[in-house]
């Protein structure tokens, strides 16, 4: 029974965490903003690390609120957090086999414990049982390896009452408030440069998580047409203006109220639409489950994995997938095969998803496709129904179409038509991709639409 408590519990948290990603920061108009977030648009693939206290539990990074264990218990897991085997250089490694450009690790996440110092909290790695700071072995490593170096951060933290009822316990909101602009300052200031601030649980509207008002027939979520119009505010604006002075190349994303770089969406079920107006990117978990470690948690399936990665490509967008390591700070053998797995799929078919962009056709029934100059690669996740693929015909020549690294393909192309005729696709094939050459680079926004069969 408490088991499934807490399964609903985590359910309705996600739920609602999920659902307050709709109210969306503004994309910021800074003039170097196109140039400084050039990198990540090219990398595509990054890593996500969800770790902490909560790990040891392995019940997911939750565990804490769903169970409604009291803050001096949690807080007890601190003295046990002691990682024999962690290794930054590990961690590195195993992203780069797996062809990931950079990394995000949680700094800190919504349990309030950080993974480096800071002088106002003791709830921190340095100052208990692990005596040392994960962060800057962290960073040194994925920089020394090459990859871009990103930290994710909760402003949200449930050990404070002010959280919940920013009304109500003013100074607790306001301590939290000045413990986020610190522990900002203390991240941007103390590890070099950092690549990417990953904001989880920060703006307004995130409050109590968008609710808990009091209505008189119980305590509701806020609907979201009636956003939070209390007088506090994170002033996200003035600690993430101070973070960017300190950071300037630093690109951010969109779940605070300050102007962002790129949106988040969530889950496998939000790859969603095709979108080549903003930069954005889908996170996810390797996992079935929470975020933070789980023992035994079932590793999805390559395919799966592949068709997400091709799937977000193909819709203009990144995606960052997410390991939980062990409390003993090792990536999990089933989760490190998987990620090698997906290296070895990246090393013969990268060249389609690596700097490429989405399009130019839109996705549909047959796949995606993705772009770089002359080429466009077709992923065909289906095989089309009659045997040939029959795709509006782009407004320029189509020179060659071959399988990517394999033999060339019969095509023809009319003004209106280019059908190819690829070879069968077999029912476990991941993406079959055929390469097309043009004519001419294909640089243009514009997109060609599909048929729907
Ligand atoms: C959610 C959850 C969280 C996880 C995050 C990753 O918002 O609160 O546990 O860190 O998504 O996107």
């Amino acid at each position: 029974m408490n088991r499934l408590r807490s399964l609903l519990l985590v359910a309705f948290a996600a739920l609602s965490a999920a659902s307050l990603h709709a109210q969306w920061a503004p994309l910021t108009h800074d003039p170097d903003a196109q140039q400084r977030i050039q990198w990540w648009k090219q990398a595509r693939f990054g890593m996500f690390l969800h770790w902490g206290v909560y790990s040891i539990p392995g019940r997911g990074e939750w565990v804490q609120f769903a169970e409604q264990i009291p803050v001096d218990q949690y807080a007890l897991l601190a003295t046990q957090f002691h990682p024999e085997h962690f290794d930054a250089n590990a961690w590195a490694e195993i992203a780069k086999a797996g062809g990931m450009k950079y990394m995000v690790l949680t700094a800190r996440h919504h349990d309030g414990f950080a993974l480096f110092d800071d002088p106002g909290s003791t709830f921190t790695a340095t100052k208990s049982a692990a005596h040392h700071d994960f962060v800057a072995d962290y960073v040194s490593a994925v920089r020394k390896a090459g990859l871009g170096v990103g930290l994710y951060y909760s402003p949200l933290d449930w050990r404070f009452p002010g959280f919940y009822f920013p009304g109500l316990y003013q100074t607790s909101a306001l301590e939290l408030k000045a413990q986020y602009a610190r522990q900002i300052d203390q991240l941007a200031s103390h590890y070099g440069k950092l690549d990417i601030l990953w904001f989880d649980g920060g703006g307004n509207e995130w409050l109590g998580f968008g609710g808990l008002q009091f209505t008189g027939s119980g305590w509701q979520q806020r609907p979201k047409s009636q956003p939070y119009a209390g007088s506090f505010d994170w002033e996200d604006t003035k600690t993430v203006g101070h973070l960017r002075q300190l950071q300037p190349s630093l690109i951010l994303n969109d779940r605070t109220n300050a102007p962002a770089d790129f949106r988040s969406r969530e889950g496998d079920g939000a790859l969603g639409d095709f979108d080549n107006t903003q930069p954005w990117e889908l996170c996810t978990t390797i996992t079935e489950g929470a975020w933070g470690y789980q023992p035994g948690a079932k590793v999805k399936p390559l395919a799966q994995l592949i068709r997400l990665l091709v799937g977000a490509a193909g819709r203009d967008g990144n995606m960052l997938l997410n390991v939980g390591p062990r409390p003993d700070g090792q990536i999990d053998p089933p989760q490190a095969d998987r990620l090698r797995e997906i290296g070895t799929w990246l090393a013969h078919n990268g060249e389609s998803i690596y700097a490429t962009r989405g399009g130019p056709w839109l996705p549909g029934p047959y796949g995606v496709s993705t772009h770089n100059g002359t080429a466009v690669y077709l992923h065909l996740l289906k095989a089309p129904e009659s045997g040939t693929l029959s795709l509006p015909a782009p407004p320029v020549k189509v020179l060659s179409a071959q399988l990517l690294n394999g033999p060339a393909i019969p095509f023809t192309q009319t003004a209106d038509t280019l059908s190819l005729t690829p070879p069968a696709i077999a029912p476990d094939n991941l993406d079959t991709i055929v390469k097309l050459t043009l004519a001419q680079p294909w640089t243009s926004n514009s997109v060609l639409p599909v048929p729907t069969k």
